[in-house]
C-alpha cells in the first residue's frame, strides 16, 4: 500500500479511538491443521495472522476496555439502523468462543447476540451435543459474540468495509479471552479470521487457527433453519463434537 495513504488510514483510526489494528491474514489461504490429535498439534499449521501496527495488545486489555473502546459508535454505515450494539455475551473466561456474522432483529433489540431463532438453535446444539457426549456444558459456559456489532439493514451480509472496521474489536475480543479453540458459524467469521473466501461446504470439519489459536468453522445455525439443508445439520454436529472434545477433554 502507498506510505501515505496507509498514513492517513492509521491517522483515522486513532482519531476514531482505535488503537490496535490486526491484519485479517498473513497469507491469503491458510491450510487446515491436519489433526489437533496430533503430539504437536499446531506444528504444521499455517502462519497466524499478525498486527498490522508493530505495537502489542495492551497488557491490561479486556473486554471492559474494548465497549468502551467501541462507545456509542459511528464508524461505519451499519450505525444508522441500529437500536443496540451487540459486543457480545458469555463466560469471559472461556475455553470456547463461537463467533458468527452480525446480528439479526432480536439480537438488536435486545442487544445480546444468538437470542432469536439461530440463537435458540445455536444453543440446543452447544447443550444437546454436550450432553450426548457426557460433557457438562452450558451456553453460559462459552462466549458469543459477531464479526459486525451492529445489524446489517435486512439481515443482508456486512460488506467488506464494514467487516474491516468492526474485526479489530473481534480481534481483540480473542485476543483478550485467548480460548482453547474458536468456532466459526459461516462464511462471514471464516472470511474475517482467516481470510478465505470459500464457502463454508468447502472450509468446515477441519482446524485451521487464527494466531495460535486453532479455529473450527462449520454452518451458520440460520442455514441450519433453512428445511431444504437438513443434511448439512449432521455435518455441523460432527464439526461441533470434534471442538467439544478437543476443547474439553
Ligand atoms: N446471526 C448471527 O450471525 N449473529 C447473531 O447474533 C444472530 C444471528
Amino acid at each position: 500500500m502507498n506510505p501515505e495513504l496507509l498514513r492517513r488510514y492509521l491517522a483515522f483510526y486513532r482519531d476514531l479511538g482505535v488503537r490496535f489494528l490486526w491484519r485479517r491474514a498473513l497469507t491469503p489461504h491458510p491450510a487446515p491443521v491436519a489433526s489437533l490429535a496430533a503430539a504437536d498439534p499446531l506444528a504444521a499449521a499455517p502462519p497466524a495472522p499478525a498486527l498490522l501496527f508493530a505495537e502489542e495488545a495492551p497488557a491490561d486489555d479486556s473486554l471492559a476496555r474494548i465497549r468502551e473502546d467501541i462507545g456509542e459508535c459511528t464508524r461505519c454505515r451499519l450505525h444508522k439502523g441500529r437500536t443496540n450494539i451487540v459486543f457480545g455475551d458469555g463466560n469471559e473466561q472461556a475455553k470456547l468462543v463461537f463467533v458468527g456474522e452480525g446480528p439479526g432483529a432480536e439480537e438488536d433489540a435486545q442487544g445480546l447476540p444468538f437470542v432469536g431463532r439461530a440463537g435458540q438453535l445455536l444453543t440446543q446444539m452447544i447443550e444437546g451435543t454436550a450432553r450426548k457426549e457426557g460433557l457438562h456444558l452450558r451456553r453460559s459456559d462459552v462466549y458469543i459474540c459477531n464479526v459486525v456489532k451492529c445489524r446489517p439493514p435486512e439481515n443482508r451480509t456486512p460488506l467488506p468495509d464494514e467487516i474491516d472496521t468492526c474485526s479489530p474489536f473481534l480481534f481483540r475480543q480473542l485476543a483478550v479471552i485467548r480460548p482453547k479453540a474458536i468456532c466459526c458459524l459461516g462464511a462471514t467469521a471464516a472470511r474475517a479470521l482467516l481470510g478465505r473466501k470459500e464457502g463454508v461446504t468447502r472450509l468446515r470439519g477441519q482446524w485451521y487457527r487464527w494466531q495460535d489459536i486453532p479455529v473450527m468453522v462449520t454452518y451458520h445455525p440460520s442455514y441450519l433453519l433453512r428445511p431444504y439443508n437438513q443434511s448439512a445439520k449432521r455435518e455441523a454436529w460432527e464439526d461441533l463434537k470434534k471442538v467439544l472434545h478437543y476443547v474439553y477433554d
